[in-house]
């Protein structure tokens, strides 16, 4: 009877052991997500504006439905992936300002802001271009600082958002932490760089973009929208980096072609990630000269704007390789890869149709409109004007009637 004793308290210290394991795991799986409160950890991220709508999207530390709280009141369609929610905010009246919030089911508020919609009859807007920035470092987040004070109508990326291989790990440092309060108050149109390219899935589930691309292509790769008096064609470049791959000639060229070939905008502006023109750490990227460059002389595209050389660049106006006027059709580039990585040195003596250059210092490009005219700014995150230059709309250009529906 004594022997027993020493076994059956060992029995016992282990079962007592499993109920406490048993239980602790119930509490940590059941009962500990309800006492750490929900909250926001990416976004909320305007994206789609249209003049009577837009979209947010954002992510949540649990899987748990929110809800979105619009005024004035109009159409709200939220939807949830797991942590990620979009809602579709729509029927809404151009040209005002739109309060929201993200909340809880239960009605606790989890972020606040408010979103401008753009109004047609509104002749001046004003937006900033940059690039080649997801690298967290300070250099990035002072330049987020200051593009905000600006207030631009939206934001235009040139390419590689996210360093090193475009992560969706990293996305949270590198691009939702940087840009928060202006990703939730104001449109963002990224580009696709090199850098992105590896984990292009994340840049798929991230963003919400226009699916308008050319067909037969991965949807939102490319893509175009119009903005006041402005067209903007989003144009994937990475295929350039594949000398056997044709895409770009054979499907991307004849879309965009169409696309800044209709009738209506004031301003047509394209964006991709490779510059074809350079005199900075990279060669001029011929093929981008021999397929893109003809549409964009053609259609009487006004500045091109690029990234993967980490500095600003402006060309005088180009056509055929050649400097000339706007008047006589030249197409203005721009370099704009400033944005926050490490910066380059340029590889040598700047071609003759370098106006402007400047590796010294990060930098963004702030347009502005306002009637017939169109300023271009460079800025630092000090408030420098690195460059300024302006230009007037074209009074001609290349059109074709709106496509006949077959
Ligand atoms: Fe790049």
């Amino acid at each position: 009877m004594i022997a027993d004793g020493p076994a059956r308290t060992t029995w016992g210290a282990t079962f007592a052991t499993l109920i406490a394991t048993a239980a602790s795991l119930v509490v940590w799986h059941f009962v500990t997500p309800k006492l750490i409160p929900l909250r926001i950890v990416e976004g909320p991220m305007v994206q789609a504006v249209t003049a009577t709508g837009f979209e947010l999207v954002w992510y949540t530390t649990d899987a748990t439905d929110c809800k979105v709280e619009i005024d004035p009141k109009a159409d709200v369609r939220p939807s949830r992936d797991g942590r990620r929610h979009r809602a579709v905010c729509s029927n809404l009246p151009a040209g005002q300002a739109v309060a929201y919030s993200v909340q809880t089911v239960g009605g606790r508020v989890l972020s606040a802001s408010e979103v401008v919609l753009p109004s047609d009859t509104d002749g001046a807007m004003s937006f900033i271009v940059f690039g080649d920035s997801g690298k967290g470092t300070r250099e990035q987040y002072r330049l987020a600082q200051a593009m905000g004070e600006w207030k631009p109508d939206f934001y235009v990326h040139t390419g590689d958002v996210v360093y090193g291989s475009g992560e969706r790990a990293k996305y949270a440092s590198r691009f939702f932490a940087p840009y928060a309060s202006e990703l939730a108050r104001r449109p963002f149109w990224p580009s696709l760089g090199n850098h992105d390219l590896p984990n292009v899935s994340a840049y798929h589930e991230v963003f919400e973009l226009p699916e308008n691309g050319p067909t037969g292509l991965p949807a939102e790769r490319n893509y175009w929208f119009d903005a006041g008096p402005c067209r903007f064609v989003v144009i994937d470049t990475t295929s350039v980096e594949d000398d056997e791959d044709s895409t770009l000639a054979n499907s991307i060229a004849p879309w965009a072609r169409d696309v800044l070939s209709e009738p209506g905008p004031q301003w047509r502006f394209c964006v991709f990630h490779h510059p074809p023109f350079t005199g900075g750490k990279y060669e001029e990227n011929v093929r981008i000269q021999e397929t893109l460059v003809p549409v964009f002389e053609e259609t009487g595209v006004d500045i091109v704007f690029n990234g993967h050389d980490h500095m600003y660049q402006r060309m005088r106006p180009l056509r055929a390789g050649t400097v000339t006027t706007r008047d006589e059709g030249g197409v203005v580039y721009v370099i704009t890869g400033a944005g926050g990585a490490r910066l380059y040195e340029p590889r040598d003596a700047a071609p003759a149709y370098v106006a402007k250059m400047n590796h010294a210092v990060h930098s963004f490009t702030l347009i502005k409109i306002a009637d017939d005219t169109l300023t271009l700014y460079q800025l630092d995150a000090d408030g420098n004007t690195l460059d300024e230059w302006s230009c007037t709309v074209r009074t001609t250009r290349r059109t074709t009637t709106a496509p006949a529906e077959d």
